[in-house]
């Protein structure tokens, strides 16, 4: 136990090392190799990929949420260059004729360069979205950003009804910041937080932070607005149930494309409102590297993947 608890650390630390990004970024031999365990993860390069993976999950029953990935872009053109593919996936995924949510880092659309701009660019794809009946959902990164990623949430949910935020429950000021996210609007995304923060700031993966995640849960849905579950762990999930809210229409169940789809195939069949959540892009690393640390076996899995690449059709769902 204590080995997997220093390689999810390790794996943690690797996830956040540029350099190491960027070496495996531009290397032709390790990128394609690596970019084939990271496939189980992420639908693939490219937007239509993503797309042509959410409708065939649509056809099964799913809801998505679309994510083209990546965060922290440095400079103004890269950001411009996210937020015109963020407003194409919308057209795309209108003219697929699916039900979406768009899902995005602030800091890949502008943050780390100007806030203004990433309000610039949120604003933009939350109108366009909104006129395709779609919301854009912002995600939660560091706690060093989460004052500057409200602000701005804030901002929008004047203006635009469907920009949601995601709450991390690891957090400790979650516990404040969940009522002023509840004098706004639009949906609400629980999860327990992917980062590694120090224990002054947050709590690690223990039966408290359940039980913080279930009063937060609790606060949430009582107080009427959409909410996402957005957890794979089955504790609670059965604690959710227990408290009968799967039968509540503001309520869904939403998991990461690629972990456990037997758990949420048991939740389709049962008949509950089920998301998936759709990635895409060449900038899979932190993102690989954070599904690896949550559950070191994925380790094993991604020697198994890299070896013996699996057909991409067989997404388990
Ligand atoms: P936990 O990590 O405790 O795992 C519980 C159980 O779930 C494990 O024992 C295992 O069985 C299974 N499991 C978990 N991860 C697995 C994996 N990688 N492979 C296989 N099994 C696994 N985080 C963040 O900081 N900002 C964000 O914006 C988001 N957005 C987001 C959206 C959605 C839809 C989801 C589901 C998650 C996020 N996250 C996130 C990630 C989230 O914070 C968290 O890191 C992961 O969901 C893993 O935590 P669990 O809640 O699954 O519990």
């Amino acid at each position: 136990m204590e080995l997997q608890a220093s390689a999810a650390q390790a794996l943690k630390s690797i996830a956040r090392n540029e350099q190491m990004k960027s070496y495996i970024q531009e290397s032709k031999d390790l990128y394609p190799l690596l970019a084939r365990a990271a496939r189980r993860y992420v639908a693939g390069e490219t937007r239509d990929e993503a797309i042509a993976e959410a409708m065939e999950l649509t056809a099964r029953g799913y809801v998505t949420s679309l994510e083209y990935i990546g965060e922290n872009t440095r400079d103004q053109a890269g950001c411009e260059a996210a937020h015109h593919e963020f407003l194409q996936l919308i057209h795309t995924a209108n003219q697929a004729g699916i039900q979406h949510t768009i899902s995005l880092d602030l800091s890949h659309i502008g943050m780390v360069v100007d806030a203004e701009l990433a309000y610039k660019h949120l604003a933009a794809l939350a109108r366009e979205a909104g006129l395709h009946g779609m919301k854009v959902m912002i995600s939660a990164e560091e706690s060093a950003k989460t004052d500057q990623i409200l602000a701005i949430y804030r901002r929008a949910c004047e203006d635009y009804a469907n920009v949601g935020i995601t709450l991390q429950a690891q957090l400790h000021r979650t516990e404040r910041d969940v009522e002023e996210v509840l004098a706004c609007r639009g949906p609400i995304r629980l999860v327990k937080g992917a980062y590694q923060e120090s224990p002054d700031l947050a709590l690690p993966r223990s039966e408290a932070l359940n039980a913080r995640y279930l009063g937060l849960a609790d606060r949430l849905i009582a107080s009427g607005r959409s909410v996402s579950i957005a957890t794979h762990d089955e504790v609670l999930h059965q604690a959710i149930r227990q408290r009968g809210y799967l039968q509540h229409s503001n309520v869904e169940i939403e998991m990461l494309y690629g972990i456990r789809p037997d758990l949420l195939k048991r939740l389709r069949d049962e008949g509950h409102r089920v998301k998936v959540y759709v990635l895409y892009g060449r900038e899979w690393f932190l993102y690989f590297c954070h599904r690896l640390s949550e559950y070191p076996p994925n380790l094993y899995q991604a020697i198994v993947d890299v070896v013996m690449p699996r057909d991409s059709k067989e997404i388990g769902y």
